[in-house]
């Protein structure tokens, strides 16, 4: 199912092996024999090579299917790359992307942390010297079913997707895998992602947290804390900061900052009709710059998805009403600062040769499958129920979990400013105020430290902070991971 490969090198080794082993000793012959049929189960999902991917430096690489649900027949795609030196002393840590709907494989893997990047038109990869397997071994999963290669033989699934659900298969994926890889069940863990990964985070590590307590019920997962970038919390703040942010960063006007302000209260689940008209003339004032990176080029390629666009906007607002229109309109993460990279993922998780050495060419499938970097149907449908993460927050800061929030500053969709009024919102006692990091001399951002959380600002970079400023983000995780302060000194 898996298109199970063995390298072929290992597989030529061992059969020499065996020859050799029949004139040498006989008890040889058991031990290898032994030890073939125990080859490690996560071996048969060790990706050789795949197609486009430089020759050197060698990165060692895993992929397929983790099942979550056996009655439904739900399996999760992941992508594990072992740390680049070291892997048995460094960390383990899981990257998730948000949508909901979008794929962590297509963005944080493949565009933004991954040691291989998709090249331009979907030719092959790059080595990305600025990948964060350098500093811990690095899980990716395409979550939840129906993103990506990720599926589920039970079809209403789709249709009953939230918060809860995305938590409990995460949670059971995690297991699962560990199951998989046992060398990493003891290892320090962490959870790390972007966006509306902002509401899986803190909900799937609420999750282990608790059943951590049960050891007799459930198998003990070492998590240690999780980092958030530019993540969606609580839409009161969240909303908040992205109007602010239009008008503090010009653009839209001060009539129309004011009409919003007067006629939108974010308080409330559902907007009115009043703010949803308010609101979609703020986002038109968006609808030719990125979003996602106000001071960035936009992508002028045309594609059949995968980017904003305008009358498919449209179309689907009318679909849905009110806030979850809103969101099907603005949650596109990959409108980053080059959506063409979304293009070119999607040309290269497409390609026959790729699937097949990814192990996710799986028999069965419909042949009319399209792997997408994020998808429509879910981010339409999904259920937003959970209005605030906050109280996660309170509670596993005093569970005593470290947690990092960063905000790249030139982000409009879950802007900065957001983002500082929940975190004030928490009421935690600064240890540190804020202050200056640099990076290669220059201002890296700023940084302050609170009693149980420590918020990062990263100058100049958007929503996809390690697509714009790759170089940085490898000192923040580095600094997260380390505990070694980042440069408070030029
Ligand atoms: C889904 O169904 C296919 C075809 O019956 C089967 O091969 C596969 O194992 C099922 N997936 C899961 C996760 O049970
Ligand atoms: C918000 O609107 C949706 C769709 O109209 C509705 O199902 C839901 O109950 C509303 N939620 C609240 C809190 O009013
Ligand atoms: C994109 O499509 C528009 C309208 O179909 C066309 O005028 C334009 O030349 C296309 N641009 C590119 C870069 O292909
Ligand atoms: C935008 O979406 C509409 C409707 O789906 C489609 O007809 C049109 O070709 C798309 N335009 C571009 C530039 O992709
Ligand atoms: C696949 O696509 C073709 C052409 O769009 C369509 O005729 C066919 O019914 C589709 N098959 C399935 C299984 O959806
Ligand atoms: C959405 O989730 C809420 C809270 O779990 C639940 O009460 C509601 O029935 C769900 N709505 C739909 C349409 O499934």
């Amino acid at each position: 199912m898996f298109g199970l490969k063995m390298p072929s090198l290992v597989a030529c080794m061992n059969i020499i092996l065996y020859f050799l082993s029949l004139f040498l000793c006989p008890s040889a012959i058991l031990f290898i024999k032994a030890s073939e049929t125990n080859a490690e189960p996560y071996e048969h999902d060790r990706v050789v090579n795949l197609p486009g991917q430089p020759s050197n430096p060698s990165v060692s690489q895993f992929s397929g299917y983790i099942t979550v649900n056996k009655d439904h027949g739900r399996a999760l795609f992941y992508w594990f790359f072992e740390a680049q030196s070291e892997s048995s002393k460094k960390p383990l840590l899981l990257w998730l992307n948000g949508g909901p709907g979008c794929s962590s494989v297509g963005a944080g893997a493949a565009v933004e942390i991954g040691p291989l990047t998709v090249t331009k038109n979907g030719e092959g990869l790059h080595f990305n010297t600025y990948s964060w397997n350098r500093e811990a071994n690095l899980l990716f999963v395409e979550s939840p079913v129906g993103v990506g290669f990720s599926y589920t033989n039970t079809s209403s699934d789709l249709n009953i997707l939230d918060d809860s659900f995305v938590a409990e298969d995460s949670y059971n994926f995690l297991v699962n895998w560990l199951q998989r890889f046992p060398q990493f069940k003891s290892r320090e863990f962490f959870i790390s992602g972007e966006s509306y990964a902002g509401h899986y985070i803190p909900q799937l590590a609420e999750l282990i947290f608790d059943r951590n307590k049960d050891r007799s019920k459930y198998s003990f997962i070492n998590l240690k804390g999780f980092i958030v970038g530019n993540p969606e919390t609580e839409d009161y703040y969240d909303n908040t900061g992205l109007l602010e942010y239009a008008w503090s960063h010009a653009v839209t006007s001060d009539q129309q900052y004011e009409k919003a302000k007067q006629v939108c209260d974010f308080k409330q689940f559902n907007w009115s009709e009043e703010c949803n008209e308010a609101m979609d003339v703020v986002y038109n004032e968006y609808s030719e710059i990125d979003i996602y990176n106000i001071y960035g080029p936009a992508c002028l390629l045309n594609s059949t998805s995968s980017t904003v666009n305008d009358s498919r906007s449209r179309r689907s607002k009318s679909l849905s009403e009110g806030r979850n229109g809103h969101r099907l309109r603005m949650m596109r993460i990959f409108g980053g600062y080059d959506p063409c990279y979304a293009i070119y993922v999607e040309e290269y998780f497409n390609r026959i040769d790729v699937q097949s050495s990814f192990h996710a060419d799986i028999k069965g499938r419909n042949t009319n499958f399209t792997w997408e970097p994020c998808n429509d149907f879910i981010l339409n449908t999904y259920n937003y129920s959970v209005f605030s993460v906050l109280p996660i927050y309170t509670k596993l800061i005093n569970g005593g979990l470290k947690v990092w929030v960063y905000s790249g500053d030139a982000d409009g969709r879950v802007p900065v400013i957001g983002t500082r009024y929940w975190i004030e919102a928490l009421g935690l006692p600064v240890k540190s105020s804020w202050r200056t990091w640099y990076h290669d001399n220059q201002v890296g951002g700023r940084i302050v430290e609170y009693e149980g959380l420590t918020f990062v600002t990263i100058r100049g970079a958007g929503h996809l902070v390690p697509l714009y400023k790759p170089s940085e983000a490898l000192s923040l995780i580095h600094s997260f991971l380390s505990g070694k302060h980042l440069p408070t000194h030029p």
